[in-house]
């Protein structure tokens, strides 16, 4: 069963827009229920519940997923750490009281495996980013990655810096003994200067396939993006 690990380069690289462009994409490969997860999410707005049902944080990169997911289940599972605070995931959670679990993320994410034909799981953030700081613990979305055993998908944004930040996370992913199945080439700065000389040291130095190259354009759809995406 197909299933992905989405990290990227950094915060806000455009990890959502690839997720959802895979889920799209896997669904047009022929699996019908195909299901996003984003175990950890921090920053959430507050909705209230309708029709008797009680209210709950949600989180716009949740909601993004769903739209674009074929399978639909109960919150708790693609979704289990809805942290109000949009702040790092380890800070987040003990402002709202709670220790991000990765057994408690593993359980749900085998639930939704069990449902499902194919599963993409967003990282929050960058590879290493912080989860849960205790004395003597220190998780980060990396444990996540490595705890799941999923190929990784990297999402490169496309912005000065992006070189050393796709090593330094290529580096990261292979060190833990996980595969990069490939990368995606998101252009989110539409003034990067020698853009395509970059790419090319990517493709030199990057040790997987470039799945997609998606240029600057803000109205792209998931469904749209999903038509110009290899799949591993
Ligand atoms: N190629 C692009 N062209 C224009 N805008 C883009 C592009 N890729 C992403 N964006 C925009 O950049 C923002 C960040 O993208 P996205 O939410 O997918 O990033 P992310 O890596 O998931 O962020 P986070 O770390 O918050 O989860 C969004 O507003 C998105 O619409
Ligand atoms: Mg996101």
């Amino acid at each position: 069963m197909p299933a992905y690990f989405v990290t990227g380069t950094d915060t806000g690289v455009g990890k959502t827009r690839t997720s959802a462009a895979l889920i799209h994409a896997l669904r047009g490969a022929g699996h019908a229920r195909v299901v996003g997860m984003k175990p950890v999410a921090a920053g959430c707005d507050w909705v209230d519940g309708i029709n008797g049902h009680p209210g709950q944080w949600l989180n716009e990169d949740v909601v993004a997923l769903r739209q674009a997911s074929s399978l639909h289940v109960p919150s708790s599972f693609d979704n289990p750490y809805a942290l109000p605070a949009a702040v790092s995931p380890h800070i987040a959670a003990k402002l709202a009281n709670t220790e991000i679990d990765l057994d408690h993320i593993e359980a749900n994410f085998h639930a939704l495996q069990q449902h499902a034909d194919a599963v993409v799981v967003e990282g929050a953030g960058g590879f290493i980013v912080p989860l849960c700081e205790q004395p003597g613990v220190f998780l980060t979305s990396a444990d996540l990655a490595q705890r799941l055993w999923l190929p990784v998908i990297m999402v490169v944004g496309l912005r000065l810096g992006c070189l050393n930040h796709a090593l330094l996370t290529q580096e990261a992913i292979l060190a833990r003994g996980l595969t990069l199945a490939g990368w995606v080439a998101n252009a989110v700065d539409p003034n990067m200067p020698e853009q395509a000389a970059n790419l090319a040291t990517l493709q030199a130095h990057l040790q997987a396939p470039m799945l997609a190259h998606w240029g600057w354009d803000p109205q792209a759809t998931p469904a749209e993006l999903a038509k110009r995406i290899d799949l591993p």
